[in-house]
């Protein structure tokens, strides 16, 4: 497939690649943002951005969370990720992603693509005809792979479990938000509800939460306010940027353990949930159990094993709360510290788990 491929300018990723095929109307963004720890992993996400320049700051954004959360999760991958950018609605799907896995082989494994919002199975199977590179594809007999979002929701309610053992308690009887309940958030209901949490949900597609609601008993609030919800964890599982100056104040829950990439606007959200005596836990600790059950598929590994690797989310979770609550710093600061400490080679692996 034909496609243009240039080079972004960057001062804070190692690469930025800009590609496009004019006929099919794609312009996608790959941004490596590390390759320190091994190849940058990240998934690719098609989303409706205003324009390109939003596209590419979310890349940016992206590739960078992934370079943490691999860090963290000790996956021996750096960060990356690839938005595409859809002047119209793609004509030929499949023909987007042959020529997303021409680019991709293009790179020679310096980047390994997933499905990520927007992107699924399918279309990881057409980029599989196309290169190696790629995760997130039907598991063989006995091998992980397939769907990540199950992991990632089995990660986020181990998070969850240890934020609150961290204080003594159990999910057993409190109120969790829900917001999102696409592949991730539903499953993860599905999880909380088994535990015996109440569950207040919420997403924008009308229908889908009265759909759980049935399912699960839940409460449904609008999309507009579950951040508001009166409830014990907020788990926020559709976009980022949603912990900010304006929905923080407004917030009643006092965990937020969630699957969303980059809830944090920015790093003075971290502190300001804080300084509200809000448990945050990072995203991109929560919410790692997808890829590492895709590094698991990319290195051919047994199934067996993935279950207890996303599980230890729970005891790295734990190790970081402790550590933020010994040194009077707020958690996400702490793994951010020791995800680019790992990253620079100062810090030795395991220290936080
Ligand atoms: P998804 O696309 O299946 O589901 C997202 C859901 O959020 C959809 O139902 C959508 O309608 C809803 N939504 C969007 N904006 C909303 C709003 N303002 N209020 C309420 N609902 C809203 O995505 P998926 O796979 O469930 O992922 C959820 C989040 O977790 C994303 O941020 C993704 O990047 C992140 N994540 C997902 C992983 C996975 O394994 N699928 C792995 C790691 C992170």
């Amino acid at each position: 497939m034909p496609f243009h491929i240039q080079d972004v300018p960057s001062s804070t990723h190692e690469a930025v690649y800009r590609w496009e095929n004019e006929a099919l109307g794609v312009i996608g963004f790959i941004a490596v943002h590390s390759t320190v720890l091994g190849p940058a992993f990240g998934g690719a996400r098609v989303w409706s951005y205003g324009s390109e320049a939003e596209a590419l700051t979310d890349a940016l954004r992206l590739s960078e969370g992934m370079s943490y959360k691999n860090a963290l999760a000790e996956l021996g991958a750096g960060g990356g990720k690839s938005v595409f950018w859809a002047r119209r609605p793609f004509t030929d799907r499949d023909a987007v992603f042959a020529c997303f896995g021409d680019v991709v082989e293009s790179l020679s494994g310096r980047y390994i693509t997933a499905e990520d919002v927007g992107t699924s199975v399918s279309d990881m199977q057409v980029v599989r005809a196309r290169t190696r590179f790629v995760a997130g594809l039907p598991a063989a007999e006995g091998k992980a792979g397939g769907d990540p979002s199950p992991w990632t929701a089995l990660g986020v309610m181990s998070a969850l479990e240890a934020a609150l053992a961290a204080d003594g308690q159990t999910v057993q009887g409190l109120t969790v938000a829900v917001q999102g309940l696409g592949s991730v958030g539903r499953k993860l209901c599905a999880l909380l509800s088994g535990a015996g949490a109440k569950l207040i949900v919420a997403d924008c597609v009308v229908g889908r939460a009265e759909q759980v609601a049935d399912e699960f008993g839940a409460t449904v609030c609008g999309p507009g306010s579950a951040l508001a919800s009166p409830a014990d964890i907020l788990a926020p599982c559709a976009l980022g940027g949603i912990l900010n100056e304006r929905t923080i104040p407004e917030i009643k829950a006092r965990y937020i353990v969630g699957a969303a990439n980059n809830q944090l606007a920015s790093p003075a959200d971290g502190h300001a949930l804080a300084g509200r005596g809000i448990t945050y836990v990072p995203d991109y600790v929560a919410n790692a159990g997808g890829i590492i059950n895709a590094m698991a598929e990319f290195r051919g590994d047994d199934d067996h094993a993935v279950e207890q690797d996303v599980r230890h989310i729970g005891a790295r979770v734990e190790a970081l709360l402790g550590q933020a609550r010994q040194g009077g710093e707020p958690p996400f600061q702490v793994a951010q510290k020791r995800a680019l400490d790992l990253i620079a080679g100062r810090a030795k692996r395991s220290a936080l788990a």
